[in-house]
């Protein structure tokens, strides 16, 4: 049980829900709007309806990332307007990264803005989404492309909803306790490497504490991401390229599965830059391979994945800018790369893979 303070909200990772209770009548919210898909509607939403002591009517929508739309957005905003919801309600996300990042852009939009709090309940949007108020929806194949900085009132996190996870959504969520190890923590590297994900749930709480709190004290430095929160992208230049490509094939990745497959290749600029040794980098590619054995080929599909890194948002004037690592547990951001090296990168993957 912790308790972490952001700048004006606290991350409690807490499975007493007398906490949450007490916070929510504590702001008087006229009603309460849950925001479930099919899949926190089944695993998540009986223990908030059994725990949470205030009345509160859901909305579900479809699971998964081609949602995270424009048009799914219009749905809830007109199902507030049915709802009758006002300045004073109050928006519960209750799912992964899509819910909370897309129920955070309808709450921080609907009358220009409402009050919402964040309950992830999927390893990826524990660690990672839904600390830092980033909040945004997909456009097209660009991921993220619309949206705001906007704080919630609360997150809470409740990690036994990770016990309801496949092992794929689970695998897909340590990518960023990995990128966490490697861009901050060489101890929490030191920790993992080499584990599989056989953590005990006691394990799984503090994990997921160490890993909040990395998050936490980036976003804290750096809220809108002018310096140093752009090393929280590494592995994402990449990364997100490749996840965007396969987006809509027959056989799309999952984020973490893109994001090791960035990870390993922005190892491989790391090194090309002289920022981590070549037993670093051997390292860091066999413990994330072991964990994301996925089959791709990259280089053959170069030229499309430097045009969507050509969107990243860490760009600047057409220049694709990328985070790095400086040895294991530091990083540094603002890179410029060359094409040649990009594709040298992608090469690299291929090789290991082949
Ligand atoms: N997921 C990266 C960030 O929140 O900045």
């Amino acid at each position: 049980m912790a308790t972490i303070k952001a700048s004006s909200y606290e991350i409690l990772i807490d499975e007493d829900y007398a906490k949450l209770n007490a916070y929510v009548e504590s702001l008087s919210p006229s009603n309460i709007i849950i925001i479930v898909d099919e899949n926190t509607e089944v695993h998540c939403l009986p223990k908030i309806k059994k725990h949470l002591h205030q009345d509160f009517l859901s909305i579900k929508i479809p699971a998964g990332e081609k949602y995270k739309s424009i048009s799914t957005c219009q749905g809830l905003w007109e199902t507030l307007i049915k709802y009758n919801c006002d300045r004073q309600s109050l928006i519960i996300n209750l799912g992964g990264g899509v819910i909370g990042d897309m129920g955070g852009f309808v709450a921080g939009t609907y009358m220009r803005g409402i009050r919402f709090i964040q309950m992830p309940t999927t390893l990826l949007s524990q660690v990672d989404a839904s600390v830092g108020g980033k909040l945004a929806i997909d456009l097209s194949s660009y991921k993220n492309i619309v949206g705001l900085f906007l704080e919630p009132s609360m997150v809470w996190v409740d990690t036994s909803f990770i016990q309801t996870l496949t092992e794929l959504e689970l695998r897909s969520g340590y990518a960023e306790v990995i990128k966490h190890a490697l861009i901050r923590s060489k101890a929490l590297w030191q920790r993992i490497n080499s584990r599989k994900l056989d953590y005990s749930s006691e394990e799984w709480s503090t994990l997921i504490t160490d890993n909040i709190a990395i998050k936490n004290f980036v976003v804290q430095q750096d809220f809108k991401e002018g310096g140093l929160r752009k090393v929280l992208n590494f592995g994402h230049t990449i990364g997100h390229s490749i996840e965007s490509h396969f987006l809509n094939s027959t056989s799309p990745l999952t984020h973490g599965e893109a994001i090791a497959a960035g990870m390993i290749c922005e190892s491989y600029i790391s090194h090309e830059q002289n920022l981590i040794s070549e037993s670093e980098l051997s390292t860091i590619t066999s413990y994330i391979r072991s964990l994301y054995p996925i089959n791709v080929r990259l280089s053959t599909i170069s030229t499309e994945l430097i045009r969507i890194m050509g969107h990243d948002k860490k760009n600047v004037s057409g220049q694709i800018l990328f985070s790095l690592i400086e040895g294991i547990g530091d990083s540094t951001y603002d890179v410029h790369v060359d094409d040649d090296i990009i594709i040298k990168a992608l090469e690299y993957y291929d090789n290991i893979t082949s």
